[in-house]
């Protein structure tokens, strides 16, 4: 029974680390598939500059929703069938402050 517990545990934790990409793996995602629509070097395109200066009035938790819902009827996709909460937050984050820790 302890063993079953153990086992079950060890694949939570498991899943829930592999729910957060590395600090690269978000960076190319940003600059990758925000940067189709917003510039490669975020300062827009399709999509507005979205660099921090820009996104200055925005707080983190706000920016966090706009990733993972998008902004409906405009072309902004919503991310939250393909990012954990947990990465739009820390992507929120590297917009608002241009670096990722
Ligand atoms: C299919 C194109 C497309 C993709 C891909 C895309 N966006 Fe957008 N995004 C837009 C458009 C268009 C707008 C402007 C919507 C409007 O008219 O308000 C926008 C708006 C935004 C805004 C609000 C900007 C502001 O000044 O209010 C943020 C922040 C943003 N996007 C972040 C992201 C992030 C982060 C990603 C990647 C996870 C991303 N976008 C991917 C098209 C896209």
């Amino acid at each position: 029974m302890l063993r079953i517990l153990a086992a079950g545990l060890f694949m939570i934790s498991t899943v829930q680390a592999e729910e957060f990409a590395s600090s690269d793996e978000l960076k190319n995602l940003v600059h990758q598939d925000c940067g189709s629509c917003h510039g490669l070097t975020l300062k827009g395109g399709l999509g507005p500059d979205i660099r921090p200066d820009t996104l200055s009035h925005y707080d983190a938790e706000t920016l966090t929703t706009v990733v993972l819902d998008g902004i409906p009827g405009t072309a902004m996709p919503p991310w939250r069938p393909l990012i954990s909460e947990g990465d739009a937050k820390r992507i929120a984050e590297y917009l608002l402050q241009g670096e990722l820790k």
